[in-house]
């Protein structure tokens, strides 16, 4: 496995592998590596040549200082989690080689971009699609894997492709769930084990608010939603919201096939998102 640390060095392997006619697989990642990343390397080992990895914990994306902060950093642990999956490359830039200059690039996703993770993330879903437009610049992928607990960025990245008409294709991967269903993130490793033992609840009354779908509409699943979190001593509630899983709109009637429940909760400072397909 060999480790790029500058966008020369890395755009001329991925040229080099499309000239000799392979196809190049690509996982973007902000690192702090779990099975959910490994999942989606495994994916793209199986459907193409050579896969690229990268690790860029992208500070234009945070819309909070103090979570880019601390969001962890295992570099180390990282090369040697994807060196075991036979990743073929890594592009581990500096935050000045990707961003040498001010970034004033800002996209209009309209209204997929103004609710939920948009609404309590201002600026979020512009960094996202900045940095990634720039690394499918770099790695010139055939496909791209995206986890689907970032549901709403995985909608973003597919309006971007059509938005700046991108090449990728865009492939969208299971939420990757440990034993007791909480949803793999690498801010699961910043719980403390009381917050821990306690996260699985999330994806629990998500299960519940699912199995309700079919004889409830949408305002008393998020009532019940509500209820459940309202007096919960370790997770606060950010917001719960049934939705189109394709415009991302509110639905606040009946419960059609395609909808999903979103969620985002804190436990304590950590901000844990999950997401489930309602009917
Ligand atoms: O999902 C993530 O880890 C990040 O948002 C991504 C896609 C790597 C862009 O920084």
């Amino acid at each position: 496995m060999i480790v790029y640390d500058t966008i020369t060095e890395t755009r001329s392997f991925a040229e080099r592998t499309r000239q000799s006619g392979k196809t190049i697989g690509f996982v973007p990642t902000m690192g702090a590596l779990h099975e959910g990343h490994l999942s989606l390397v495994r994916k793209a080992k199986q459907e193409n040549d050579v896969v690229i990895v990268s690790i860029f914990v992208n500070p234009i994306q945070f819309n909070n200082p103090d979570d880019l902060k601390k969001y962890p950093r295992t570099l180390e642990n990282d090369l040697n989690m994807l060196a075991a999956v036979n990743c073929d490359a890594v592009f581990n830039p500096s935050v000045q080689e990707m961003y040498p200059e001010k970034v004033e690039k800002t996209y209009d996703f309209g209204e997929l971009a103004n609710v939920m993770e948009g609404a309590f993330r201002p600026g979020h879903f512009n960094g996202v699609a900045v940095v990634v437009q720039k690394l499918f610049e770099i790695t010139l992928p055939h496909k791209a894997y995206f986890g689907e607990k970032d549901y709403q960025q995985l909608q973003i990245i597919k309006a971007l492709v059509k938005i700046e008409k991108l090449s990728p294709v865009i492939v969208a991967c299971p939420i990757s769930r440990e034993k007791d269903g909480l949803a793999r993130s690498s801010r699961n490793e910043r719980l403390t084990p009381a917050m821990r033992a306690a996260a699985p609840y999330i994806h629990m009354v998500l299960e519940e608010a699912r199995s309700l779908s079919t004889a409830h509409n949408a305002i008393q699943i998020i009532n019940f939603v509500v209820a459940k979190f309202s007096d919960h001593p370790l997770l606060k509630l950010e917001y719960f919201s049934i939705s189109d899983g394709e415009t991302l709109q509110p639905v606040s009637g009946t419960i059609h096939p395609g909808n999903y429940g979103f969620i985002a909760v804190f436990a304590g400072e950590i901000r844990l998102i999950d997401n489930i397909r309602l009917i």
